[in-house]
């Protein structure tokens, strides 16, 4: 049996990973709950604790293993619980490595390719699954984790450009419309997969994310390929996730002409809300930062545009004025409040409907 048939997975929706402190053990351990796969962002989960800035590492380690256990909780046994842990940062390694450690089933992870994620600590004891955006980038990964470990994805993300957060597109891509449409890079990663699955005689489940909505899209991306989808942006507008209440109002109130994209220090393309902070942004040209948590590879302090953790950590505490604001490009179409029973019980209703059309 595959690490990804152990999942306790009834229903194959994942809560996309969002950091800082969007997706903790609230949303998760309650998606968890009703059978799909809940996922902690490990973004600074320890933002809020009062010495985060004075000793980030150890305020995060504590977090990350106190938001694991309290969402094993939450799930009473049912879904999966999993964490997002993004390639850029500076621990990833022991973070993934405690993440194990402290019981997740599955580590889910982008943000740059997960090369080496198999050998962490612990590594053979889960699912392992990276986020791509397109055939090259599972390709090598797959030829690098056969050669050296013996091993392949247990199930893999892939991402469109309609997603929020960061982007593995280019800005050019996303804003002239250039890159593929989700449902051709589904098609195109299940079919670099096929050798892989033939030679290791396991199915590598493929989950599509990145401006699915409702259950006509899923059963869209089934059509092409995938087994399941990966949500976020319709998570926050749930009173389960970990979010301040002006965070989901600002996702709530959001309109199409609202999104923006920005350039993040991780060196990619984000995507986001129009705020004041990207208007001083643009004024100013750099905001530079008053303090440093160490916390991506590519950042340097010295000549980064701004601080993205600050910023993140602003939004998710509801401070409209210097909150970088991530969504998904479909925000504009969530408008009401839900819970995640009722969101994951409306998902997966349209879904059995639009199989039923498309039969
Ligand atoms: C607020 C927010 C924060 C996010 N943070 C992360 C993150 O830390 N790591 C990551 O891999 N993806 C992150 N994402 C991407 C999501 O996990 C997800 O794949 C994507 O947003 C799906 O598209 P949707 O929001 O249109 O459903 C974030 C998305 C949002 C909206």
């Amino acid at each position: 049996m595959s690490c990804f048939e152990r999942l306790n997975l009834s229903i194959p929706i994942i809560q996309g990973g969002m950091g800082i402190g969007v997706s903790l053990s609230s949303l998760a351990g309650s998606v968890a709950a009703q059978g799909a796969m809940g996922v902690i962002s490990t973004a600074n989960p320890g933002y809020d604790r009062p010495d985060f800035w004075k000793n980030p590492a150890a305020c995060n380690m504590e977090a990350l293993r106190h938001h694991i256990k309290r969402a094993k909780e939450l799930a009473k046994g049912q879904g999966v619980v999993a964490i997002n842990a993004m390639v850029a940062t500076t621990r990833y390694t022991e973070t993934v490595a405690a993440a194990i450690q402290a019981g997740v089933d599955a580590i889910i992870s982008g943000a740059g390719l997960p090369l080496h994620l198999p050998s962490v600590e612990g590594a053979e004891h889960v699912a392992l699954a990276p986020i791509v955006s397109g055939a090259k980038a599972i390709s090598t990964i797959c030829k690098l984790w056969d050669k050296r470990f013996n091993r392949v994805p247990d199930f893999v993300v892939v991402e469109g450009s309609q997603a929020g957060g960061h982007l593995g597109f280019s800005k050019e891509e996303v804003l002239e419309g250039k890159a593929k449409p989700l449902h051709m890079l589904v098609e195109e990663v299940c079919q670099a997969l096929v050798p892989w699955q033939e030679k290791y005689h396991q199915a590598i489940p493929v989950f599509a994310a990145g401006g699915v909505l409702d259950g006509a899209d899923i059963a869209k991306m089934e059509q092409h390929g995938a087994y399941g989808v990966q949500m976020a942006t319709s998570f926050i507008a749930t009173e389960e996730c970990d979010a301040s209440e002006g965070y989901k109002k600002a996702i709530l109130a959001a309109k199409d002409e609202d999104v923006r994209i920005v350039q993040s220090p991780v060196g990619m393309p984000g995507r986001g809300l129009a705020s004041p902070l990207l208007d001083k942004l643009a004024a100013a040209g750099r905001i530079a930062p008053s303090r440093c948590a160490n916390c991506l590879v590519p950042c340097n302090p010295l000549n980064t545009p701004y601080c993205i953790t600050h910023a993140l950590i602003e939004a998710v505490k509801g401070n409209w004025e210097e909150g970088l604001f991530f969504c998904g490009g479909n925000v504009g179409k969530i408008n009401q409040m839900t819970t995640v029973p009722a969101l994951i019980r409306r998902l997966t209703e349209e879904w059995k409907q639009a199989k039923q059309h498309c039969i």
